[in-house]
């Protein structure tokens, strides 16, 4: 389909909008928000179902705001699974009609809560037949930051050990997952209420954070950490358990928040001499690698979590499913994370 004959097609479709930061009462169902026009790369994505992440509440309670702020109105949503629609110029691996999932990365301001969303070819991938689209939606954004902390940054291997700090949610449990196919063997930290599900995701040992001393119930040095939580007391105990030329990799950046606080031109830099400075400090204490990591799309990273998609090896529990309506009586449209599992909207 060309965009000609996509533009007659497809000007405009409901979307869920921010106009402003705020609670869930901020949001909207527009039933017309425009469709931009398809650039050579990019891919119209019909949604039959889009999950929600901790950073679409985080968005829209102001997380970003140095970068979003002058960008609202936005499209919140990251995760997508649904049918081409239409193709960019340039696009090659897809054609219309097929059934794909895929996300987009953190910054882009036309998110997936909409009827039509774009994405780059690269963002997607062909959804499996024996996944439904409420499942597959709930990967993709998980994964691809799992997959690009352990297969990019610390490119772990068969045999080596990784300890996951927080591995009953999303990110962690699609970790462990992605760790356990290639060989690791993976030992975690969750709530007592996750300890069956990292188990049967493939866990050799699960510590429950809430009930014991973490420190002394995890045995052994780790070539990674992938830590999920993020604050000072992870941090230590996961840089503490790391053997030398280890990787410690936290998903709590400062780069956003510090943008935030002090404006793009001092945060970002301030953020810069941050990392560096504790790169550099762990490297000469502990002999260890200090990162920050970020999901990325990566088409090598999408094509492996579908395989282990198809094969039933990566699985992100949905707990709920919205239709993207809003309700009819309060006029609010509640995107509520439930713990240790997706909440999708499906259509
Ligand atoms: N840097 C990036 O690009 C990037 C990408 C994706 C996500 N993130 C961030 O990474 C975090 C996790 O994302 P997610 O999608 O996995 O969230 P999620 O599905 O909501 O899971 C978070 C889980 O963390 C667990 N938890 C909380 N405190 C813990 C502690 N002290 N020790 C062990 N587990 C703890 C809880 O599990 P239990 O119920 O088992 O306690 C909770 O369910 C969020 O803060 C998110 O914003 C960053």
């Amino acid at each position: 389909m060309t965009m000609i004959g996509l533009r007659s097609i497809v000007t405009s479709c409901r979307a869920v909008v921010l106009p402003r930061f705020g609670g869930p009462e901020v949001l909207e169902v527009r039933p017309k928000v425009e469709v931009p026009d398809l650039k050579p790369h990019e891919v119209l994505v019909r949604a039959r179902a889009v999950s929600i992440n901790p950073l679409d509440t985080r968005m829209r309670s102001g997380y970003g705001r140095s970068i979003f702020e002058p960008l609202l109105p936005l499209i919140l949503g990251r995760d997508i699974s649904g049918e081409v629609a239409a193709i960019g110029s340039s696009v090659q691996s897809l054609s219309v009609g097929q059934e794909v999932f895929g996300a987009l990365h953190p910054t882009a301001v036309r998110g997936t809560y909409t009827d039509y969303a774009i994405l780059s070819e690269d963002e997607l991938t062909l959804k499996p037949p024996s996944v439904t689209h409420v499942e597959a939606s709930a990967i993709p954004f998980a994964a691809l930051t799992a997959w690009r902390a352990l297969r990019s940054t610390a490119r772990i291997t068969d045999g080596q050990r990784l300890l996951v700090l927080g591995g009953g949610g999303a990110v962690g449990l699609a970790a462990i997952q992605l760790s356990v196919s290639i060989g690791c063997d993976v030992a975690t930290t969750c709530g007592g209420q996750s300890i069956e599900r990292v188990l049967a995701a493939g866990a050799e040992q699960a510590v429950d954070y809430t009930a014991e001393d973490v420190e002394l119930a995890i045995k052994g040095k780790f070539d990674a950490v992938l830590d999920t939580i993020g604050v000072p007391e992870t941090e230590r105990i996961g840089i503490n358990l790391l053997r030398k030329g280890g990787y410690y990799m936290t998903l709590q950046g400062e780069a956003a928040s510090l943008a935030d606080r002090y404006g793009l031109a001092i945060g970002l830099p301030a953020a810069t001499t941050i990392l560096l400075k504790k790169q550099f400090q762990y490297r000469y204490s502990h002999g260890i690698e200090y990162w920050w990591t970020y999901m990325r799309a990566d088409p090598e990273g999408l094509d492996e979590i579908r395989r282990l998609s198809e094969s039933g090896k990566l699985k992100i529990p949905v707990e709920k499913t919205f239709p993207i309506t809003q309700e009819p009586d309060k006029d609010v449209i509640h995107l509520e994370l439930s713990k240790n599992s997706r909440s999708c909207f499906s259509r």
